[in-house]
């Protein structure tokens, strides 16, 4: 007796929950809502913000200069020989007589030295264009961030361990650096920096191509023909400049094997580093 009671308060209650819950449309109303979708900054504005982020702490300020630029700021101002191969149209997207897609942010370093005297920190994130084919570790166009330090009595001492506090505090507190000699026609000395490969922690892996070690920027004193041609002393001002790519940078933190997916809009891939909207 007690249980047919107790079945037929179940059945009426169940009737009950399936009138109330099914709509006219035959819409389930007890089904969850759909979250609603929120944008995000994409990992490559994150790189860049914390890369700005951490020189910021350091003194220096943001800056910006345009994409389209003319062969004096993008090559002459930056003391590269009338007949050096980045001049060629093979190689840069030219936009008619002298104007060109930039190439690199360094133009932006006597931009800037044109418009403010010394003391001048700054970092320059911006977008560059150079005509390379779409693979795993190209793209026509990417980012950089520039570096530029101009004032009296700086020194490679002062290069050396801006860079080195701005890798281990991207990285980790312990990660080594190195610098090796290089060449650009801006700077003299050159070097470019390596940091101990995040990957593999120096064991060697395909990513550092089994040396442990991963190249993450370009690096100099600024030479003293660059300061010439925005009418600065060389012999009283000195400073250092520096160049690296945020999206290699972003591939090497997170063993990301491909560039192109930085392009890709596929919302599997971006939702896996979404970060805060700004
Ligand atoms: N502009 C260089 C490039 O695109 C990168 C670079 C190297 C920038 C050395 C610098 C530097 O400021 O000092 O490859």
């Amino acid at each position: 007796m007690r249980k047919q009671e107790l079945e037929q308060a179940l059945d009426a209650r169940e009737q009950a929950l399936a009138r109330a819950t099914r709509s006219p449309s035959g819409v389930d109303l007890t089904m969850p809502g759909r979250a609603q979708w929120t944008g995000g900054l994409h990992l490559v504005t994150q790189v860049v913000d914390e890369i700005c982020g951490i020189f910021k702490e350091l003194g220096f300020t943001r800056a910006v200069g345009p994409e389209a630029e003319t062969e004096w700021y993008n090559f002459y101002s930056l003391n590269f020989p009338k007949d050096h191969p980045a001049l060629d149209a093979q190689d840069s997207f030219y936009l008619g007589g002298d104007i060109l897609l930039r190439t690199h942010t360094s133009p932006v370093q006597v931009r800037t030295l044109e418009h403010y005297p010394p003391p001048v920190r700054v970092v320059i994130p911006g977008q560059v264009y150079r005509r390379d084919p779409f693979d795993a570790s190209h793209a026509p166009m990417f980012e950089q961030i520039e570096g530029l330090v101009v004032d009296e009595g700086v020194s490679f001492v002062d290069l050396k361990a801006t860079l080195s506090a701005f890798a281990r505090k991207f990285f980790t507190a312990d990660t080594p650096v190195r610098f090796r000699p290089s060449f650009f026609p801006f700077t003299e000395p050159s070097a470019e920096m390596d940091v101990r490969c995040q990957i593999c922690k120096g064991r060697g892996c395909a990513v550092c191509k089994q040396t442990g070690w991963m190249e993450i920027l370009g690096s100099g004193m600024v030479h003293p023909a660059v300061l010439q041609n925005v009418k600065l002393d060389p012999e009283r001002y000195t400073g250092f400049a520096f160049g690296m790519g945020p999206q290699r940078i972003a591939l090497v933190r997170h063993g990301i094997p491909d560039i192109r997916l930085l392009f890709e809009s596929d919302m599997r891939f971006l939702s896996q580093f979404a970060g805060p909207i700004r």
